[in-house]
């Protein structure tokens, strides 16, 4: 067994919250692949850097996400891990009954039967982005906007509240930089308006996810309590835009600075293999991996795990581990093989992963079409970023001519 490095290293390492990977995540998978960490709250905990070994923190049933719930165990933010049926903070077996009921809605043949209306939101965008004229915010005229109505649509709640509830999202997914009671005001704030909803529903059942949801709970009180009804709308919500709408700008901004929009333009035909290739490639989440904690004594890539000792999973430096990925630092569009874990891995695999990878191909499908000739119109050292104040990184404004 190799001994971890003696000193802990200080965790989140220093980072420039744009889509850079901080260098240590290189060093540590090439010399102490499970590291020791000191957080900012709640003490020392284990940072794993390999490819097999994230996984393993992922999947093994021995690391728990429940056990992190109002805990105080090492973290990176002021505030504690919220349950009350969040998908993200429960354990099987109870984390299956509520994932069940939600499933279906998002498997890939259920996604397919909202691509027809997904390329007619982004036919309108593109006609939103043409008129506004170069040079065009991406992000307010495209990225966030198409994945917000998709969601509205889904779940069942007015696209015309987007505003309202986009800068709770935010908040909700908030980094270090924003306070534990703007993180539970908006907590409450997201709940409250889905509760709303909820009682709307009830009374006037429609064709969507939240009504079906309903009915699930009305039909069997066991299958589903009102609060985990309530916080599975909100997860849904929060979760099926702010990943997406970011990730689409990321996607874009990567493809520009990196001269490779021409070569897609020319061979539209790449896209699905090079979505992959972009999904592992941009740090969406940055150095902020869900923690778990270890149920019983676990050997993570030769070192102990003790019972009660919490694990961060670093997914963007498994994305880039040697191991697995030939040149990992090449951005190639090609990649044969690419078992990325952008989308996690184990019970908690993102709910959303058909739907995500849908838009985005009918998202970037359409703009090569549209744009042939997309560019930024500043300087990529101009761009705003959102910074440390939310876990999910992309650009806030991104102008772009054509
Ligand atoms: C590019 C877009 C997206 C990316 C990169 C992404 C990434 C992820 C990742 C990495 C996880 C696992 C986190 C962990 O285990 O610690 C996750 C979980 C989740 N994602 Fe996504 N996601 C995206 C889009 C979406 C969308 C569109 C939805 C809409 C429903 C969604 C809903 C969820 C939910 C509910 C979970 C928790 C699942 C569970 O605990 O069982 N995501 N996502």
């Amino acid at each position: 067994m190799t001994t971890p490095q003696d000193e802990p290293m200080k965790y989140p390492f220093e980072d420039d919250h744009r889509l850079t990977i901080p260098a240590e995540f290189a060093e540590l998978r090439a010399k102490c692949p499970v590291q020791r960490i000191t957080l900012p709250y709640g003490g020392d905990g284990w940072l794993m850097t390999k490819h097999a070994d994230v996984k393993t923190v992922l999947g093994d049933p021995r690391f728990s996400r429940a056990a992190t719930v109002d805990a105080d165990i090492p973290r990176t933010t002021p505030w504690k891990t919220e349950g009350g049926g969040d998908l993200l903070a429960m354990d099987p077996p109870e984390h299956a009954r509520l994932r069940r009921l939600v499933a279906a809605a998002f498997s890939r043949k259920n996604v397919e039967r909202w691509r027809p209306r997904t390329e007619q939101i982004v036919d309108g965008l593109i006609d939103d982005v043409r008129s506004a004229g170069a040079p065009a915010d991406l992000v307010e005229l495209f990225s966030m906007p198409l994945p917000i109505t998709v969601i509205c649509e889904l779940l069942g709640v007015p696209v015309a509240d987007r505003h309202f509830f986009q800068h709770f999202s935010e908040l909700v997914f908030g980094g270090a930089g924003v306070s534990a009671e703007a993180v539970e005001n908006a907590s409450t704030s997201l709940a409250t308006y889905l509760a709303e909803h909820v009682a709307r529903h009830r009374a006037e059942p429609q064709d969507d996810l939240l009504s079906q949801l309903i009915a699930a709970r009305d039909e069997d009180e066991d299958r589903l309590t009102e609060e985990e009804l309530v916080t599975l709308g909100v997860t849904i919500l929060v979760a099926g835009h702010e990943t997406t709408a970011n990730e689409i700008a990321n996607i874009v901004h990567t493809l520009l600075v990196n001269d490779l929009w021409a070569g897609l333009v020319a061979h539209p035909e790449r896209v699905d293999t090079a979505l992959d290739e972009l999904l592992r490639f941009v740090p969406l989440g940055g150095s902020e991996a869900m923690p778990r904690v270890a149920t019983e004594d676990v050997e993570v890539g030769g070192t102990l795990i003790r019972k009660g000792d919490t694990c961060f999973p670093a997914m963007i430096s498994a994305n880039f581990d040697e191991d697995v990925f030939s040149f990992p630092d090449v951005l190639d569009l090609d990649r044969p093989h690419n078992p990325h874990l952008a989308f996690g891995f184990g019970p908690h695999y993102c709910l959303g992963a058909q739907l995500a990878r849908m838009e985005l191909r009918v998202a970037l499908t359409a703009l090569l079409r549209a744009f042939p000739g997309l560019r930024l119109a500043l300087p990529a050292s101009e761009i705003p970023w959102r910074g440390k104040d939310t876990l999910i990184r992309g650009p806030r404004e991104l102008l772009v001519s054509w």
